[in-house]
């Protein structure tokens, strides 16, 4: 089954693979990013089966203008991927308002906006929400207090709304990647003193011994997308390479 998808955060990352899976399965993308530039260059290999859309997903305006050019361009909504989302590794002492309210409503506040604005075109299609949340969001790290309670509330409110929408048909559903070589990660992990022993000992930390490519986490969003999963929903689904077996 192809239709139609808003994929946030869709410029770079995981991101921008699962824009690039689904138009691989033949889906038509609104691809939101903040990032106006790079959002322009990872759309342009996909032609008309993307629309961009530029803008913050803290901002109401921005779901809002993703939904309608959904249905207006492409005539329907099958699937949302709430993916943007922001690290803050500081500990809880060093984390100033402005920051916490900052990861708040990125990471948070704009799944509830995309949520309510999804909620009658996705009623419609008896389509599916899913939320990039994080392995974080079932078992906590060290360093990144408030970031990891962001992903804690990610998954309880893909939870949440499983029960609640099930009724219309929706399914919804959080993916919880382990570490993901993105641009995120890159950015973490070169702030740290010997970024090269920092990135060995990361993949060293995964059972799998490696970390996961972008597309891993795709394949896993596209799955949960697709009529395959058609009976799966409340799932908080791990990606990370058997790091929360442990
Ligand atoms: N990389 C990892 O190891 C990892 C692990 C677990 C979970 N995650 C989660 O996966 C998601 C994607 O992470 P990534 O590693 O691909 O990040 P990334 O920083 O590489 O890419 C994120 C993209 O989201 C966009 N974005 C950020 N804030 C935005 C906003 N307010 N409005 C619109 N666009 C915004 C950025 O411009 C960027 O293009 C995040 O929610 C992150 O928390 C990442």
């Amino acid at each position: 089954m192809a239709g139609t998808v808003v994929v946030t955060g869709a410029a770079k990352g995981i991101g921008a693979a699962c824009a690039a899976a689904f138009v691989d399965a033949g889906w038509s993308v609104v691809a939101v990013d903040r990032d106006a530039h790079a959002l322009e260059a990872a759309c342009a290999p996909f032609g008309n089966a993307a629309f961009a859309v530029a803008g913050d997903v803290s901002e109401r305006r921005t779901n809002d203008t993703a939904v309608r050019q959904a249905v207006e361009r492409f005539g329907r909504l099958d699937a949302v991927v709430g993916n943007a989302g922001v690290n803050l590794p500081k500990l809880i002492d060093d984390t100033s308002d402005a920051e916490f309210d900052r990861l708040v409503a990125v990471n948070i506040k704009a799944l509830f906006y995309l949520a309510q604005t999804a909620h009658r075109a996705l009623a419609g299609s008896r389509g599916c929400f899913t939320i990039i949340a994080s392995k974080t969001g079932l078992v906590a790290q060290r360093n990144s207090p408030v970031y990891v309670a962001t992903k804690g509330a990610a998954v309880q409110l893909a939870r949440a709304l499983a029960l609640d929408w099930a009724p219309e048909g929706i399914r919804v559903n959080a993916v919880c990647p382990g570490i993901v070589d993105t641009p995120m990660l890159r950015e973490f992990v070169d702030a740290l003193p010997n970024p090269e022993r920092a990135w060995s000992e990361h993949e060293l930390a995964q059972p799998l011994g490696r970390l996961a490519t972008p597309a891993e986490i795709a394949a896993a969003v596209l799955f949960l997308s697709s009529a395959a999963a058609s009976f799966i929903t409340g799932v908080a689904l791990p990606v990370d390479g058997g790091f929360t077996a442990e």
